[in-house]
């Protein structure tokens, strides 16, 4: 067994949500009052997500960010806390609201998402410990707070730590920004459209490993395969997904791109980092939950089997 100082830290700067998750058995259209069948409160978010699946998959975690000074900041800061995550990076603005987010959850584990950014949380990343990322095997960020996530991926290229963006729905402008900054950028669907605007997917991969620092770009499509490119490419390379039966597909993308950043961290080729991150964004899917490193590894082995 590795020493916990010996394990990879993985920093994942971003958005932390306070999700209200509601499943029902559809969404109600046109709008009418429905009963949920049950409801939790959490920690989601693209960068926190992805931090509590670093450390359950067996690396360090520490998150950077803001919160307000609600009660849904102490809900994230206790629940990132209660994970084993680093949370010194995290910051509590004053009179600040926190982001949150009601979930509907259907039958077939589809969402529907009503995202709230937060008010007040300011853009100034001077702050942040940038200090800390030559400890780290990988940096992750997503698009939500691009200040930090530029102040800190350009720091992170000084010193040659790989560097991982969650390039979720976000504006044009922004992922164009951030994009060229980061080794591996890791889209959504909606994600690599708001990049490349009616680009076909082949073309935004092309276009996003042609800028830049990239080296490989990739796009996950849910239950689909996720498309992959490397620089200097011209087609891009298919990573099947896992066949489960989904019950939640929330944060599937998040837990993908946080075992990647992992996989990057702990030395892992392309290929198998991106099997491993199916892998993780599967079980995920299937459980509405965040899986531990042993329940992956039994799973990718007994899927092979199977
Ligand atoms: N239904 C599913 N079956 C199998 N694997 C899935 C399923 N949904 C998600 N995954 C895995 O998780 C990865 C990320 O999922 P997806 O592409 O839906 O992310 P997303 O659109 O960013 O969603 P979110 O941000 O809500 O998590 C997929 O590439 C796949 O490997
Ligand atoms: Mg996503």
């Amino acid at each position: 067994m590795m020493s916990a100082t010996s394990l990879p830290l993985v920093i994942c700067l971003g958005n932390a949500v306070a999700d209200h998750v509601f499943h029902v058995d559809e969404v109600p259209q046109p709008p009418a009052k429905a009963r949920a069948r049950s409801y939790s409160l959490g920690v989601g978010g693209m960068a926190a997500n992805a931090a509590i699946a670093v450390k359950r998959l067996g690396g360090q975690a520490a998150f950077w960010g803001r919160v307000g000074d609600d009660q849904n900041a102490e809900l994230l800061t206790d629940g990132l806390r209660d994970e084993g995550i680093d949370i010194q990076g995290m910051h509590r603005v004053p009179g600040a609201r926190s982001p949150t987010s009601a979930v509907l959850v259907d039958r077939v584990g589809e969402r529907t998402i009503m995202g709230y950014r937060g008010d007040g949380l300011g853009t100034d990343p001077s702050w942040l410990p940038l200090e800390r990322l030559k400890e780290a095997g990988a940096f992750l960020c997503d698009p939500r707070w691009p200040e930090g996530a530029r102040h800190a991926l350009v720091e992170a290229e000084r010193l040659d730590v790989p560097t991982v963006l969650d390039g979720e729905r976000s504006e044009t402008r922004l992922l164009l920004d951030l994009v060229p900054l980061v080794r591996y950028p890791i889209f959504s669907l909606p994600g690599l459209n708001n990049y490349a605007p009616g680009a076909r997917p082949a073309d935004g991969l092309r276009k996003a490993v042609s800028e830049g620092v990239t080296r490989m770009a990739a796009v996950t499509r849910g239950e689909d395969s996720t498309l992959w490119m490397m620089r200097g490419e011209e087609k891009p390379r298919e990573m099947p997904a896992y066949r489960v039966q989904a019950t939640n597909t929330t944060g599937a993308g998040d837990v993908f791109h946080g075992a990647f950043a992992l996989a990057v961290a702990e030395g892992m080729e392309m290929e198998e980092a991106l099997r491993f991150s199916s892998a993780a964004g599967a079980l995920r899917a299937r459980d509405g939950d965040t899986p531990h490193r042993e329940k992956l590894e039994t799973f990718m082995r007994e899927y092979c089997t199977a």
